[in-house]
């Protein structure tokens, strides 16, 4: 089994998007540390402090676009045309959720979720397979252990990580017998902009029950790659997430929801006390 390092050493180039904040920045941080020769590439809104050495390439990408995120693809298709012989690494990172009673919330925000969290993962992904099909290489997609049941208060947000892991299981048996395949990476609540972005006043970790299943976006990056040098199609973070994961998967559906929608109202009912 190769390690991380063993592993990064025949790529070519290395695309991640949203490496400019949270688990992003610590994938591409994760890269650098272990060391490789590839050309790191970054696709957000804004550049990551991470490249300010000069050591990666910023395409700066409003990935909720289909024209910008074609824009992009575009470049990073002639990147990879002038790259010497190695893989394609593609970690679609980039996503935000929206948290709250389904009818008070942004109905734009809600769709311009789904442009980013499952409509800019399928395009940026069928844009460049070709190249990674001659190449060889990864699609690692980040989904979250809200994808293994529905999410109350996070209604669109979970469905959307819904699709990205079963979207990316799928691929990763479509392309079996290529050079290519896919790995779903599934964290659980993790410290980063996420929960301030998702109009969290508090993120739920901090309190309560939760606090115990916190981890930083350093651990989610180095269970990540760990996962990509064992060839694993699924990570779900941790022993406490993968428990969560198997409840939430395993149970009726029915009463995973409701049980689901009782923990997050009564978190939505202490943020209100708290303000
Ligand atoms: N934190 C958690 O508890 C948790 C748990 C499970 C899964 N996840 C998933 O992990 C991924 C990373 O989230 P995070 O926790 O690291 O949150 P974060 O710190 O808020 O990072 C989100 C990243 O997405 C980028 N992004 C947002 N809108 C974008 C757009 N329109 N175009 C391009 N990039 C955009 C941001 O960059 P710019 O703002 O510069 O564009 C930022 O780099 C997300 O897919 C999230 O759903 C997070």
């Amino acid at each position: 089994m190769p390690t991380p390092s063993e592993y990064l050493n025949h790529a070519a180039v290395i695309i991640v998007t949203g490496g400019s904040s949270g688990i992003g920045c610590s994938i591409i941080k994760a890269i650098k540390t272990v060391g490789t020769n590839a050309v790191v590439c970054n696709l957000s809104r804004s550049k990551p402090d991470i490249f300010s050495d000069k050591t990666g390439l910023h395409i700066s990408t409003d990935l909720s676009s289909a024209s910008a995120l074609q824009t992009a693809a575009e470049r990073l298709e002639l990147i990879i045309d002038e790259a010497p012989p190695g893989k394609v690494l593609l970690f679609n990172n980039s996503g935000f959720g929206d948290y709250g009673r389904i009818e008070e919330l942004d109905r734009c925000k809600q769709l311009t979720m789904i442009d980013l969290n499952v409509k800019a993962v399928v395009d940026l992904t069928l844009r460049l397979l070709p190249k990674m099909l001659e190449r060889g290489g990864v699609v690692v997609n980040v989904a979250s252990t809200s994808a293994f049941q529905p999410t109350p208060f996070l209604a669109t947000y979970g469905a959307t990580k819904s699709f990205v892991l079963n979207w990316t299981l799928a691929l990763n048996e479509d392309l079996r017998g290529t050079s290519v395949r896919a790995l779903a990476v599934c964290p659980g609540p993790t410290r980063s902009n996420f929960f301030k972005s998702a109009g969290f006043e508090t993120p739920p970790m901090n309190s309560g029950a939760n606090a115990t299943l916190d981890m930083t976006s350093d651990q989610v990056a180095e269970y990540t790659l760990n996962a990509l040098a064992k060839g694993r199609s699924m990570v779900v973070t941790g022993w406490k997430n993968k428990c969560i994961a198997f409840f939430g998967s395993k149970f009726p559906i029915v009463a995973v929801t409701r049980i689901g929608g009782v923990i997050l109202r009564k978190l939505r009912l202490e943020q209100h006390r708290k303000h």
